[in-house]
């Protein structure tokens, strides 16, 4: 049995609504009019779209025994070769997607790997999504002798650059950092044939796109190049077909669908009132693994506070606090260990936690995108979940209209429940975060900053700011008094740094 596919040529500029079985590629959209075939994978599970043998026990063992659409329809083509733009919805299965077909591709390679270099690279915007795309590798290849590095900011970069001294197959890494090292000829890409950029939008956009062209130009020129998200704004679209040759884009839904398993509400709260109405509604024992975002480090660390005084279990995770803190506050979320998780955007995006019975927008994000992503913590792999957002009507009517244009609907409003059962008081059993510990992590975090000598992308004689510029390159907003966050993941003015590459091969 075989399923057609139709292919067009076309470039990439903009939204392209497709069915679910169309994949549309390359430059010349009249022109050119292919069409490929496939095999029926529908039950072929992923040895029939092309998987090494040695990986398919390892996947089976992850819990993928049939291939979600986006690995369907995106795997063949990767496994063929291709440059790749998927767009497809929260939870729905991309990094596999990716992984699997570099994977795949590397097991088969006969040649040796050189010092420090790299065969894949998958970026991604924050270290937490860094950290669990290499966990996942590193499940998907067990037992396949795959090595893998991660490479990340705000922990020792000794232990990094050891375990990239002999070369490895996959390295993950956030861009901050990896420009550091590539500068410091600590890692080489120039052997670095795959390169996947997952959460696109995000890293192609003002805060990091300077950095992804300097890692993109280092690495081979006939590299292969995947593109992932579950949003992809116009503007940012075009400048991914800068980094695409010839690609094939598979648009499971449409940039900015929602998952239609969460269901979604407005409540309409003035911001004074929104701490009493978040207390109160999370005296509904439904309410079993919640991730509260808000829009600034400020707001996440005075709902915490004030969850806290309410005896509520918390813990927060945002770009002020140290990675262990990071980490450790997501882990325990993981864990279960920790029912309420509050968080900026640094945690909105590729964050995988199965579970999450809901998600609260304390305010609405800046850039509407991050709606798509922070409700997409929920209803993950075709589980259900809630999406509630507290919306202060007085404040934040353009925010609303932003994300509903971004997803395409209207959002239902409905008044915030009363409390169900008398909001806990006491101590919670989770031990705060004190204000001695938070100032020595940001001190932790101004010390590193200090570095010297001329760098990957800088101009002799610039000052250096390799690593407080990485940390602001992931800090992208800087703190604007108001609190806003200033974590990896967020976008905003960024000063254009020149770059000047050290003299090296293409
Ligand atoms: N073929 C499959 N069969 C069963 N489960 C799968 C399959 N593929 C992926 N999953 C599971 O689905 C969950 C979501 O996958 P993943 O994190 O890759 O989603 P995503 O599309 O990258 O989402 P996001 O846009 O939020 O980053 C993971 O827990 C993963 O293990
Ligand atoms: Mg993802």
């Amino acid at each position: 049995m075989f399923q057609r596919f139709v292919v067009y040529r076309k470039r990439i500029v903009g939204r392209l609504r497709l069915p679910l079985d169309v994949l549309r590629t390359g430059d010349n959209p009249a022109s050119a009019r292919e069409e490929i075939k496939l095999e029926n994978t529908e039950t072929g599970g992923f040895a029939a779209l092309g998987i090494a043998g040695v990986l398919l026990k390892a996947t089976e063992n992850a819990g993928m025994t049939e291939p979600k659409p986006i690995q369907r329809q995106s795997i063949p083509a990767q496994i063929e070769g291709r440059d790749i733009l998927g767009i497809a919805q929260t939870g729905s299965g991309k990094t596999a997607a990716f992984s699997l077909p570099i994977l795949s591709k590397i097991i088969g390679l006969g040649d040796k790997r050189r010092a420090k270099t790299a065969r894949a690279l998958i970026l991604a915007p924050t270290r937490e999504l860094a950290v669990q795309i290499e966990e996942t590798i590193r499940m998907l290849s067990k037992g396949a002798h795959v090595s893998t590095a991660l490479v990340l900011g705000g922990v020792s970069r000794l232990s990094q650059i050891k375990k990239m001294q002999p070369g490895v197959d996959v390295l993950v890494a956030t861009p901050g950092r990896l420009t550091d090292l590539v500068r410091e000829n600590c890692i080489d890409l120039s052997d670095t044939r795959w390169l996947v950029l997952d959460e696109a939008d995000r890293m192609l956009d003002m805060g990091f796109i300077n950095d992804v062209k300097r890692i993109a130009k280092a690495t081979r020129k006939d590299r292969q190049t995947a593109l992932f998200s579950a949003t992809m704004p116009q503007e940012v679209a075009s400048l991914a077909a800068g980094l695409l040759h010839d690609p094939v884009r598979v648009e499971v839904a449409p940039q900015g669908t929602t998952v239609a398993e969460v269901t979604q509400v407005l409540h309409p709260v003035v911001t004074k009132e929104k701490k009493r109405v978040l207390s109160g509604m999370l005296t509904d024992p439904a309410m079993a693994s919640v991730i509260v975002f808000t829009r600034t480090k400020h707001g996440a660390d005075a709902v915490t506070r004030n969850l806290e005084r309410d005896g509520y279990n918390v813990a927060a995770i945002h770009g002020n606090k140290s990675q262990n803190a990071r980490q450790r506050a997501l882990n325990g979320f993981k864990a279960g260990s920790v029912r309420i998780l509050v968080a900026t955007d640094i945690a909105a995006r590729g964050i995988d936690v199965v579970g999450i019975s809901h998600v609260v927008n304390y305010d609405l994000p800046d850039e509407p995108e991050s709606y798509v992503h922070r409700i997409g913590r929920t209803g993950r792999n075709g589980a259900s979940g809630a999406a509630i957002t507290l919306y202060d009507p007085g404040a934040e009517n353009a925010k609303l209209r932003a994300v509903e244009r971004v997803i395409r609907m209207k959002l239902p409003m409905k008044d915030a429940p009363a409390a169900v059962g008398p909001v806990p008081v006491g101590p919670s059993t989770e031990r705060a975060e004190t204000s001695t510990q938070r100032s020595s992590d940001n001190r932790n975090r101004s010390k590193s900053g200090q570095k010297s000598g001329q760098k990957f992308g800088q101009k002799p004689g610039q000052r250096d700011n390799a690593r407080s510029g990485g940390e602001r390159r992931e800090a992208i907003w800087t703190n604007d008094g108001a609190g806003r966050d200033s974590t990896s993941d967020q976008r905003g003015p960024q000063k254009k740094r020149p770059f000047r590459r050290k003299s090296r091969a293409a």
